[in-house]
C-alpha cells in the first residue's frame, strides 16, 4: 500500500514528528491557554492539533472545522456535529439533543459508520444565542471530564454576514472559560490577524501564537527515505532535494509528490531524477482539468499577472519591469487583478510576496507554455 497520505489529516506512524511544536503545543493546552495556530495551507496544523490533542490522555477533543461556513446556522450546525460525534458514553448524545431540541433536530444515522448526526431546518434562522448554549454547555461538561476545544479554519467565521457581534459574542464566553483550552487555527493569516491583532477586536491577544513553518529538514528527510525503504525503494539525498524544491518543503505537497513517485515506481529499485519528472505528469495528468477549469475562469489581466508571477515571482508586482512583462499599463490594476486571485485562493500574500497557493500548478503554467 502506498505509505504516503496527502489530503487529509494524519496521525501515528503517518505523522512526521514536529517535536518542539508538540512540546509547546501540549504545555498550553495543559495550562488551560488559548492558542492561536497560523500557517500556510497543508504544512500541518490540523493533524499537528489533532495529534499533539489526542495524546493528553485525560483530555476529550471537541474539534470544530469550520471550513466554508456562511451563516450562524451553519456554525451551530457545525459545533452540534462536533459534540454528536464525541462521545460514545451514553446520555451524552441524549444531552447534546436537549441543548439543543428547541432547534427542533433532526437525527439521523450513518448507516456506514453508524455515527450520528444532526441538521436542522435550513430555512429557518436559528437565533446566536444558540452559540452562547453551546459553548455553556462543552464549559459544563469540561467540568466533569476536560475538554479541549478546537476552531479549525477559524478565519471564515469572517464569512458570516453580521460576524461582528457573532466574534464579540464567541469571545464573552470563551473569556469565562478561563481553564478551558480553545486553539484557533487558522490559513489566512491576514484575517487571522485581523480578528487577534486588531485593537478593537473583541479577540484583541486573547491568545497565544504559534506559527506552523516547514517540518524539519532532518526529520523529514528521515521520514521520506524509511517510507520508501518500506517498498524495498532507495532514494538518495539529490532526488530528496529535488522533491523539496518542486514542492518548497510544503509537507502536503511533499507527500503527493512522494505518493506519485511511489505509484510509478518498483519494488527493488533506485530511484532516479527522471522519476520526479514523471511523477510530476502523473499529478499534472490528474489535475489538468481543474488547472485549466480555474485559468478559463480568469480575466485576461488575471492571467497574465498569474503567469508573471509564475515567471518572474511575487515580490514586486507593481515595478516597471513587472508591468511591463505583463503588457498592463497602470500598476492599480495589476494591483487589482492580483486581489482577486488571491480571493480565489490561487495566490497567497506572506511578508509582502505573492506565492502560488500550490506549487504544481505554478509548474504545470510554466510547462504549458514552454
Ligand atoms: N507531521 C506531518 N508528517 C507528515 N505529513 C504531514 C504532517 N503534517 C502535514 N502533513 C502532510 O500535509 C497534509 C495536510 O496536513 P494538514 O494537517 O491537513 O494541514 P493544514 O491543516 O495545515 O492544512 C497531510 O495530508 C500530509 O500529507
Ligand atoms: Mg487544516
Amino acid at each position: 500500500m502506498n505509505p504516503f497520505k496527502y489530503g487529509q489529516i494524519v496521525m501515528d506512524v503517518d505523522f512526521c514528528p514536529r517535536p518542539e511544536l508538540e512540546k509547546s503545543l501540549k504545555e498550553h493546552i495543559i495550562s488551560g491557554q488559548n492558542v492561536l495556530i497560523e500557517g500556510e495551507r497543508r504544512i500541518g496544523k490540523s493533524s499537528l492539533i489533532i495529534k499533539t490533542a489526542s495524546e493528553i490522555k485525560k483530555f476529550r477533543t471537541v474539534y470544530i472545522d469550520i471550513n466554508q461556513i456562511k451563516t450562524v446556522n451553519d456554525l451551530i450546525s457545525r459545533i452540534t456535529n462536533s459534540l454528536v460525534s464525541l462521545e460514545k458514553q451514553s446520555g451524552f448524545f441524549e444531552k447534546v439533543v436537549k441543548t439543543v431540541s428547541h432547534l427542533r433536530p433532526s437525527v439521523s444515522i450513518d448507516s456506514f459508520t453508524g455515527n450520528p448526526s444532526i441538521s436542522f431546518n435550513a430555512n429557518e434562522t436559528m437565533p446566536p444565542g444558540n452559540i452562547e448554549n453551546l459553548l455553556d454547555f462543552i464549559y459544563r461538561e469540561h467540568l466533569n471530564r476536560k475538554n479541549i476545544v478546537i476552531f479549525d479554519e477559524f478565519q471564515d467565521i469572517l464569512n458570516i454576514k453580521d460576524y461582528e457581534s457573532i466574534i464579540a459574542l464567541l469571545r464573552s464566553r470563551i473569556q469565562f472559560h478561563s481553564d478551558m483550552p480553545y486553539i484557533f487555527s487558522g490559513s489566512v493569516r491576514k484575517d487571522m490577524d485581523r480578528i487577534f491583532y486588531d485593537l478593537d477586536s473583541p479577540f484583541f491577544k486573547s491568545a497565544i501564537k504559534l506559527d506552523i513553518g516547514l517540518l524539519g529538514r532532518d526529520n523529514f528527510e528521515k521520514y521520506i527515505k524509511d517510507k520508501f525503504l518500506s517498498g524495498k525503494r532507495t532514494i538518495n539525498d539529490i532526488i530528496i532535494n529535488e522533491i523539496f524544491t518542486k514542492t518548497i518543503e510544503n509537507p502536503g505537497d511533499v507527500q503527493e509528490l512522494c505518493n506519485a513517485l511511489w505509484s510509478i515506481t518498483e519494488y527493488n529499485t533506485v530511484l532516479k531524477p527522471a522519476d520526479v519528472d514523471n511523477a510530476l505528469k502523473v499529478i499534472f495528468a490528474r489535475e489538468k482539468e481543474f488547472y485549466e477549469h480555474t485559468i478559463s475562469l480568469l480575466t485576461s489581466n488575471q492571467l497574465r499577472c498569474l503567469t508573471a508571477i509564475a515567471d518572474l515571482g511575487g515580490k514586486t508586482i507593481q515595478s516597471g519591469s513587472f508591468l511591463k512583462y505583463t503588457g498592463i499599463t497602470h500598476a492599480s490594476s495589476v494591483k487589482k487583478a492580483v486581489t482577486r486571485l488571491v480571493n480565489l485562493k490561487i495566490l497567497f500574500n506572506y511578508k509582502k510576496e505573492y506565492q502560488f497557493n500550490s506549487p504544481f500548478f505554478k509548474t504545470w503554467l510554466i510547462h504549458k507554455r514552454l
